[in-house]
Parts: C-alpha cells; structure tokens; sequence
C-alpha cells in the first residue's frame, strides 16, 4: 500500500498517526506500530516521569494507569492505548502541584531511595488502594467477602509485588501505601458520614 499523507506527515502499512489521552490532554503524533507506549511516553512526549527499567515487563518501573487499571507501558503498544485513558505520574499531583495523599506518604515515610522505581511504586499503589477498596481480592486474601479486612502489610506486599525495587525500599513502601490507604478510608468514611 502506498504511503498515505496526513497533513504533512506521512504513514505507511507500518506507522499510524494516533491521538494519546494523557493526563487530561490529546496528543496526536505519528507512530511506527512497533513503538510501545513507553517509548512513546519517553521519547516522543518527553514524560520521562515513567522510567524504563527491564523492557520486558518484569520489573513494573514503567507502571501507568490506562482506564484506572495499572498497566506495563512497556508492553503495551501506543497504537493500542489510542483513546484510553492514560495516567502516568506527571499526572497524578493536584493542580496546583500539591501532592497527592501517596505521594506525601512516600516522601513522610521515606518509601524510596534513588527514586527511579517511585513513579511505578506510586502508580500502582493508586490503583491498589482502589481495588482493594472495591473489594478486588488478591492471592492474600483469606476472606473474598466484599467486606473483607483492611488492607494489611501482607495484602499490600502481595498487590504490589509486580513492582520491583533495586534500593530495597520495601519496608517503606509498605508503610506508606499502608498510610495513603488509612487516610482514604478515613476521607472516605467523612464523605458519607
Ligand atoms: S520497564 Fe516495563 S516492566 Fe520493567
Ligand atoms: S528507590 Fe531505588 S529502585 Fe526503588
């Protein structure tokens, strides 16, 4: 198939032209249809927030939030993600640039060290906290009922065990995410009451 010309950028049977949703704003770029969404973060958009680890989904650095959900950037295709939903940690403070509750709590409760796993870390503790919280179970989870316990040490270590930390910071993180999840209950229970 001949190239097609899109208002000066051109594709072909390899590339697409597609439109990202990334934290609230489109951004329409070319893309070859190998390039992943990592790259397309990364390179492309210059949201280096999201950090390249293994490259092949094994250590979670590169963890975003697609639609609420936690998702591997590097596995997954930036022509698949078009019209999703995308949160990647560039997104994830107020507007203002106040942190979020688990942003505080990791820097409260010194949840990292040289930081290039945090931005995963912090993804994924996002999306934890709300699963847990919707009564998703883990492979901890003794009782599946959705009124199931709090989300303990051993909950939160299993939900997060996708994300990996070279530092060793995981004491920390445990305690942090344990602390952001306290105080969402506690902002939860305000809201009703
Ligand atoms: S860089 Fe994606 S999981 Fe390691
Ligand atoms: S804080 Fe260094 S890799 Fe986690």
């Amino acid at each position: 198939m001949p190239p097609a010309d899109t208002g000066g950028t051109t594709v072909s049977a390899t590339s697409s032209v597609v439109t990202l949703n990334i934290n609230g704003e489109k951004h329409t770029l070319p893309v070859d249809h190998r390039t992943t969404l990592l790259d397309a973060l990364r390179e492309r958009l210059d949201l280096t927030g999201t950090k390249k680890g293994c490259d092949q989904g094994q250590c979670g650095a590169c963890t975003v939030l697609v639609d609420g959900r936690r998702a591997v950037a590097c596995l997954q295709l930036a022509v698949a993600a078009e019209d999703r939903e995308i949160t990647t940690i560039e997104g994830i403070a107020g507007p203002d640039g106040e942190l979020h509750p688990v942003q505080e709590a990791f820097v409260e409760l010194d949840g990292y060290q040289c930081g290039y796993c945090t931005p995963g870390q912090i993804c994924s503790a996002l999306a934890v906290i709300e699963e847990h919280a919707a009564g998703w179970p883990s492979a901890a989870t003794g009782d599946v009922r959705p009124e199931a316990g709090p989300l303990t040490p051993e909950e939160i270590r299993e939900r997060m065990s996708g994300n990996l930390c070279r530092c060793g910071a995981y004491v920390s993180i445990v305690q942090a995410v344990a602390h952001a999840a306290a105080h969402s209950a506690d902002d939860a229970k305000e809201t009703v009451a």
